[in-house]
């Protein structure tokens, strides 16, 4: 069954690169038609189907015009797949304020108004789903982005309590968790890369490296997409892994079950810390 079955229209944040352009091409073959975000509308140039919007997270007036728009232009938006974000790579002690609340705004505040507002409006029509695109980083957090772990942990967060609360609704909640996807992720946060030469710049360093390398050796987004479908097909509600084995499996079972010592030896080795 295609997804149009079940979905008649859907809103992709992030939709011009990587997952959420992926996210878009799936749903554009399964005949779902799409509303789809950028902070640049030149890049979401409307085509059969597929619906251009703006939108930046940091601004609450831009998210309520996007939403009221794909809203009113597709007559009810059915999925929405709160994808867009992007990290600040940084040492803790470094970051300035403005830049962690940056982080908290596109990556938590945002996505939760936008699931506020798809919520409110799916439950009024009795049906609808809500992907929220967290991460591994969730539960297996990457030194340098703390920001990002804290924000990606607290959508997470919230999207296990929207599940709880609305048991039994037949509105459904995805926490979509990937791993590593070959995008433009890492070139989009290299605002802020290790610059120094002291030896916490040079840790900083060799964890870029090991970021680079893992993006570089990672699965195509098209992977990705195909692991969401699926999701939908099936029905499913709560986490959604996506990515390879040691990320979608390994990494969060050890999480769970390993000593608080062996996870923690097992992250510094990964990232290269130790
Ligand atoms: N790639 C990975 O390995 C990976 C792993 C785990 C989770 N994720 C998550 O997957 C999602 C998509 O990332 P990606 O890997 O596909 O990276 P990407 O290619 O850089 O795409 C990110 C998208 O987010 C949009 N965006 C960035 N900042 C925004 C803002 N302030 N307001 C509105 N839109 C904004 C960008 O849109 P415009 O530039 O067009 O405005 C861009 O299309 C993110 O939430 C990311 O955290 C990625």
């Amino acid at each position: 069954m295609p997804l149009s079955d079940q979905f008649r229209t859907a809103l992709v944040t992030g939709a011009a690169s990587g997952l959420g352009a992926a996210f878009v091409a799936m749903l554009r073959s399964e005949g779902v038609e799409v509303w789809g975000t950028s902070r640049t509308r030149d890049r979401v140039p409307d085509s059969t189907g597929f619906h251009g919007l703006v939108l930046e997270l940091a601004e609450p007036a831009s998210i309520e015009a996007a939403w009221g728009e794909a809203e009113r232009a597709s007559g009810g938006i059915d999925l929405l797949v709160n994808n867009a974000g992007a990290g600040v790579f940084a040492p803790f002690a470094a970051m300035s304020d403005a830049e962690w609340d940056g982080q908290m705004r596109i990556l938590l505040h945002g996505p939760a108004m936008l699931a506020r507002r798809a919520w409110r409006a799916m439950h009024a029509r009795g049906r609808g789903c809500i992907v929220n695109v967290t991460s591994l980083a969730a539960e297996f957090p990457i030194p340098y982005l703390c920001a990002y772990d804290a924000a990606k942990a607290g959508l997470a967060a919230c999207t296990a309590g929207l599940a709880l609360e609305g048991a039994g609704s037949p509105v459904r909640v995805i926490d979509f968790r990937p791993g590593d996807y070959r995008t433009n992720f890492n070139n989009a946060m290299r605002a802020a890369p290790p610059g120094g030469e002291g030896a916490a710049d040079a840790v900083a360093a060799r964890v870029w490296r090991r970021l680079e390398g893992l993006l570089h050796d990672a699965p195509e987004p098209a992977r990705a997409a195909a692991d969401l479908r699926t999701a939908l097909r099936r029905g499913c509600r709560g986490v959604v892994r996506s990515g390879s084995f040691f990320q979608a499996r390994l990494a969060p079972f050890l999480q769970r079950f390993a000593s608080q010592g062996m996870s923690g030896r097992v992250q510094r080795r990964y990232f290269d810390l130790s």
